[in-house]
């Protein structure tokens, strides 16, 4: 018998049935069930993919039990510690970190191409007042396909560096818009002298002719939640954007489905929920009564920014985050109760048995709230920033499936619950 096989026995009929086992390079072997369907006339049922790889990819490699993630075979620490999100971004589009003639040129085309079509400004004027940013961004991101109409198709090398280099340095701007018109702000232009991460915060936070000192700690801390957020293999989001882009559907509408997806409040949202959680717990003297609430069984509360569902030891991006916290809060001379309670929170969370047992960690929305919140970003920005980061892991993802010799369409099965048959004559 060939062992690298799964023998599965329908205990209806006794009928056995062998699907083939295919070797992940590291991880979790797959069971390849494509024809299980045509064998045993069943489906399988998996609610949320918990035990369905739905892909191949060599993208990103996450490992829950040990805390490790790896984009391209490179550990996110060693990213976030030595090399920019430019980097990373490259890393993820080309599947090769750059040398410093290919970053130098990569940043200049995040320069060249970080401005919008004029007429974009016309769309994001007929928004009111206080539209939430994520609207008028994914709205913006849809609206590029039709200013570059000419460029939907993409079947060469090059289309395909320019695509992703087009949108990759124009989300920034986006973002930044959407905050200035959602807050009735006076836009402030892209500044081709600035870095990209630099460029961003500038154009959030400038006004016109009273240009912010940004301080280099700032532009570090923004750039490591960019290359921590950048990808983070088939979640949520990223599903969503290879369901478009088994569609043959273009980059444009496939990432602002991906930004739909973000927008949830169980994916992109959660560091803003942590933000409001503390703002509500609101002194010191309260940590206690939240942690007992947490605790207990009969009580529907949950500790914002502790738990993962894949990383069950620690989230290796949270520890990267809790020290750029520390150097920020520390360099910026930061202190509120907001932190005092938050480092209340986390104090007893990592001394407490009950946490303890079910490894229930800070994760990296624990940290990255605190941290934007001292770069004075306002929470409803806290998912762009996420789509900022994400970007150029969803690319890659869009590419990566467009590459394959053959692409299936992404439509699952279900098992049908409703009534059967009840048509009348007629
Ligand atoms: N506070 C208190 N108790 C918790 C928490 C929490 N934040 N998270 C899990 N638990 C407890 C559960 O009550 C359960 O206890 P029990 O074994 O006594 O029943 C146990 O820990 C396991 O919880 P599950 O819900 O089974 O764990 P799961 O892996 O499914 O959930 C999740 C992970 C959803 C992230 C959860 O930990 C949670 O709700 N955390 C708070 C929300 C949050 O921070 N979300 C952001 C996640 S990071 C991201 O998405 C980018």
């Amino acid at each position: 018998m060939n062992k690298d096989t799964i023998t599965l026995t329908n205990n209806r009929d006794a009928k056995s049935y062998e699907f083939p086992i295919l070797n992940a390079t590291v991880g979790p072997s797959v069971v390849d069930i494509s024809t299980f369907y045509k064998e045993t006339d069943m489906f399988t049922y998996d609610e949320g993919y918990t035990s369905t790889a739905s892909c191949r990819s060599s993208i990103t490699y996450i490992d829950g039990e040990k805390g490790k993630l790896m984009y391209r075979g490179y550990d996110i620490a060693y990213l976030a510690k030595k090399k920019t999100f430019l980097d990373t971004a490259y890393l993820l589009l080309n599947g090769e970190l750059p040398n410093k003639e290919e970053l130098d040129n990569f940043s200049f085309e995040m320069q060249k191409r970080s401005f919008v079509n004029e007429g974009v400004k016309n769309l994001f004027d007929a928004f009111p007042d206080h539209a939430h940013p994520m609207a008028i961004l994914s709205a913006g991101v849809s609206a590029l396909s039709a200013f570059y109409y000419k460029h939907l198709e993409i079947n060469t090398k090059e289309e395909y560096k320019e695509m992703a280099n087009r949108i990759v340095a124009k989300i920034p701007t986006l973002a930044a818009f959407s905050h200035r018109y959602s807050n009735g702000l006076p836009i402030i232009y892209p500044d081709m002298n600035r870095g990209f991460t630099e460029n961003f915060l500038y154009m959030l936070r400038s006004y016109p002719h009273n240009y912010v000192e940004l301080k280099e700690i700032e532009i570090k801390a923004l750039d490591t939640i960019f290359t921590l957020h950048a990808d983070h293999e088939q979640n949520a989001s990223t599903t969503a954007v290879r369901n478009l882009a088994s569609t043959n559907a273009h980059p444009y509408a496939a990432i602002s489905a991906g930004i739909g997806a973000l927008w949830g409040k169980s994916h992109g949202g959660a560091n803003e929920s942590v933000i409001r959680q503390l703002e509500m717990i609101g002194s010191v003297d309260r940590v206690d009564e939240f942690i007992a609430k947490a605790k207990d069984k009969e009580d529907p509360f949950r500790l914002m920014g502790f738990g993962h569902r894949v990383y069950k030891n620690f989230d290796p991006r949270a520890t990267i985050l809790k020290d750029i916290r520390n150097e920020l809060m520390h360099e910026l001379g930061i202190s509120s109760e907001l932190v005092d309670v938050a480092n209340k929170i986390e104090e007893i969370a990592l001394s407490d048995e009950y946490f303890i047992s079910r490894n229930l960690y800070p994760n990296i929305d624990f940290y990255s709230g605190l941290i934007l919140q001292a770069l004075k970003i306002p929470k409803e920005m806290f998912a762009v920033i996420f789509v900022i980061g994400r970007t150029p892991g969803w690319i890659a993802q869009w590419s990566e499936l467009n590459k394959q010799k053959t692409i299936k369409i992404a439509r699952p099965r279900q098992l049908y619950t409703g009534p059967n048959d009840r048509t009348p004559e007629y």
